[in-house]
């Protein structure tokens, strides 16, 4: 498999409790979200009906999205609550020099 790496940006970019949204090329795009100072990468797709999670509310390690209510462990990518049934695609992340970097 041919892995990618993409530059998500600056990690001073997102505080903690918030996110960011990431275009990966082909109309994907990846929810950066920090987590207490640690940084996670989920599709930013809900599983249930496709709305952007962006519009959602993080809570803790947990996306709530803004559409149904259902909600995902942005570590895991486990959904958590239906409406979602359908675990996110996760990413992994690496910070050198304080930029962000998601494995594809
Ligand atoms: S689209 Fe996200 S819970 Fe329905």
């Amino acid at each position: 498999m041919n892995n990618s790496r993409l530059d998500a940006g600056s990690i001073n970019e997102i505080k903690p409790g918030k996110t960011k949204r990431v275009e990966a090329g082909n109309g994907k795009r990846i929810l950066v979200c920090n987590v207490g100072g640690e940084f996670f990468a989920v599709d930013d797709r809900c599983t249930h009906e496709d709305s952007s999670l962006y519009l959602g509310c993080l809570k803790g390690d947990r996306i709530h999205c803004s559409l149904h209510g259902g909600e995902f462990s942005v570590k895991t990518g486990e959904a958590l609550a239906e409406p979602a049934e359908v675990a996110l695609q996760t990413y992994q992340v690496s910070i050198e020099d304080g930029r962000i970097f998601i494995t594809l």
